[in-house]
């Protein structure tokens, strides 16, 4: 345990020191560097206390008890109960209601000290000032200096512990992640202008019309979310030129098709998206837009070069430490590489070139600074307001609330906007893929649940869809997202009201219900005596949900969601104790598809496959090499 603590606080000035102390310690031991590493596999620090060992994780076990006696249509009648129960997150325009939530007072302040036993703010600080949080990747975990400030003073470089050299990596102090970020973002806003101006042309001289974006995962769902959620933001170009941007992630040939649709070849512009430079499926998209804009450019001018084209209409968002397969491809990795770095997640990504490059494309500069200042607005709530009035906090407490203690493993996500139709996507990966973790960060098998399985769409679409599972069937936590008022292109106050009608209906009829007594009694009446339909009419209620209003549908509330969610997710971590920054998970899947790529080609020496598999495999070749 030391060792491993000595590694995530391997300092630069002291690292000569801390490996001549280590490796004199081993000799005194009598171990060796490897026996030393594979007892560390298998070692763990006694003082931590994992999540389900707490008193307070007891102690909430009981309550819930008690608190499922209680019925939600009767906390409801307590007037206090919205007091009590509602916050804001001052600056950033949102504001949280969790009154339908299956918690009193008593409930909550057991949660805030299950938190702080979990050492929940001591682990924000870490995160906060650069620590090397997502230790299995060993990097630090800086999202939020993707939207900060040059010389912003929410990140404290005085107790900047970034300043270190882990074994593997170089380290970035959090000042100098500030500082490469805002020069990116301003290159990058640069080159946006300069293109919605016209300055920035095709190979044959034309303005670009159009933008395809090329990614996947974290690098296509948070990107597409934000530059749909900021559709109200109606800046032409100075030429009264609208750009159209448009996403291809699957690898299904489909999705190219319906991607390019409609669009010139030879007035787009690709944007790709991939931190590592490695994931299949984008590089596959790539190469089939790359074909598709040199077959178009060279259709209509055949002296033009394929790197010619290349390097006039493609752009790339990736790591510098990609820079050479980049520049390889054929992008000018000098001008055209908007770089993020290792520091920022892929689910966590939205704020970097990833998501910014398509918003500002889309939208405008200007569109694009709203929307950083409204998840850095998020950011210095969500560091600065203690446990009890910090909304992140607070959701991410009622998410494991429900999760650990109620036993309710959905959860859904619904904003009554059109524009938030990718929300609950974007949510999706960002959560289900930081939780769904077998072992707590210093390696113990959990023995408890962790994460929400999250299911999500706009409404009042969702109504017709899966809401009537929710009346009658499981109770499934729901977050309703709402906005005071529409985006500014929508002037039809009348369908917006419409819109809101249902907003605030859905929880009440959700938590309050339907008694039995009163669609009896309905029956008895006006209904005309359908006595026997009775219970089919019933709705029990008493299924949870949180209201989010903010104040208006714009790039700056999109960025508080964003940021709110991106917070809410790490929180639940640390009270898990989990790495919510890695995902090794999906490492198999990408390694199994080599493997059987390899067998479809029917390529010499390909690895063998189970015989379900295998079968399954020839029936696939039969099919498509007949
Ligand atoms: O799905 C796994 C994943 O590794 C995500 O975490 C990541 O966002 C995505 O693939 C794409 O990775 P890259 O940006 O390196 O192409």
């Amino acid at each position: 345990a030391p060792l491993v603590r000595g590694q995530s606080l391997y300092h630069e000035r002291h690292k000569k020191e801390i490996e001549d102390g280590i490796l004199s310690h081993l000799t005194e031991l009598g171990l060796t560097l490897k026996e030393a590493a594979e007892a560390l596999m298998g070692g763990h620090d006694d003082d931590v206390v994992a999540f389900s060992e707490t008193g307070e994780y007891r102690d909430l076990q009981k309550h819930a008890r008690a608190m499922e006696q209680e019925h939600l249509r009767e906390l409801l009648e307590d007037p206090q109960r919205f007091k009590a129960m509602s916050l804001e997150a001052k600056h950033c325009g949102v504001f949280l209601d969790w009154t339908r939530q299956k918690v009193s007072e008593g409930t909550m302040a057991k949660l805030f000290e299950l938190a702080r036993t979990m050492d929940v703010p001591a682990k924000i600080k870490q995160m906060q000032n650069g620590e090397r949080i997502n230790t299995s990747e060993r990097r630090a975990v800086l999202h939020t200096a993707l939207r900060a400030r040059r010389g912003d003073a929410h990140h404290d470089v005085s107790e900047n512990v970034a300043r270190y050299t882990s074994m593997l990596e170089e380290a970035v102090p959090i000042d100098d992640a500030i500082k490469a970020s805002c020069d990116v973002r301003d290159r990058l806003l640069a080159f946006v202008d300069d293109v919605r101006n016209g300055r920035v042309r095709s190979v044959r001289g034309e303005p670009f019309e159009s933008v395809v974006v090329v990614g996947i995962g974290g690098s296509y769902l948070g990107p597409e979310f934000v530059t749909q959620a900021t559709a109200g933001e109606k800046a032409p170009a100075e030429d009264g030129r609208r750009v159209d941007v448009r996403f291809v992630a699957n690898v299904d040939p489909v999705a190219f098709d319906v991607a390019t649709e409609g669009l010139d070849a030879t007035k787009t512009l690709a944007i790709v998206v991939s931190k590592s430079w490695t994931t299949a499926e984008t590089l596959r998209n790539a190469q089939k837009v790359r074909r598709w804009i040199v077959d178009g450019c060279v259709e209509k001018d055949a002296r033009l070069s394929e790197p010619q084209i290349v390097r006039a209409h493609f752009v790339a968002c990736a790591s510098r430490t990609a820079s050479a397969e980049v520049e390889a491809w054929g992008v000018d990795s000098d001008a055209r590489l908007f770089e993020f770095w290792n520091w920022v997640g892929g689910r966590y990504s939205s704020t970097s070139s990833a998501g910014v490059l398509p918003l500002a494309l889309a939208r405008g500069s200007t569109a694009a600074r709203a929307f950083l200042d409204g998840a850095r607005a998020m950011d210095e709530h969500f560091f600065a307001e203690p446990l009890e009035t910090n909304v992140p906090v607070v959701m991410a407490l009622l998410g494991i609330w429900n999760v650990n203690f109620l036993g309710l493993g959905a959860r859904a996500v619904v904003p009554y906007s059109e524009a938030l139709a990718r929300f609950a996507a974007h949510v999706q990966q960002l959560e289900m893929e930081s939780h769904g973790k077998s072992v707590t960060i210093d390696g113990r098998p959990l023995d408890f649940v962790t994460g929400e399985i999250v299911i999500g769409e706009p409404g009042t679409n969702a109504q017709h869809s899966f809401f009537q599972l929710l009346h009658q069937g499981q109770a499934v936590p729901t977050d309703f997202i709402g906005f005071l008022r529409p985006d500014d292109a929508t002037s039809d106050l009348a369908g917006h009201d419409e819109l809101m009608s249902n907003f605030f209906a859905q929880p009440d009829a959700l938590a309050v219900g339907r008694a039995f007594e009163d669609v009896l009694g309905d029956a008895m009446g006006a209904d005309g005596g359908d006595l026997e339909n009775c219970p089919h009419r019933t709705l029990s209620g008493d299924r949870p949900s949180l209201t989010l209003l903010l104040d208006k549908l714009d790039a700056f509330h999109v960025g508080a969601l964003l940021s709110l969610y991106e917070h809410r997710c790490a929180v639940q971590g640390f009270v898990w104790d989990i790495n919510s920054f890695d995902q090794w998970g999906v490492q198999l899947g990408k390694d199994l598809a080599g493997d059987v790529r390899a067998n479809i080609r029917g390529e010499a020496g390909a690895p063998r496959m189970n015989p379900s598999t295998a079968a399954l495999l020839e029936r696939y070749r039969v099919a498509t090499r007949a």
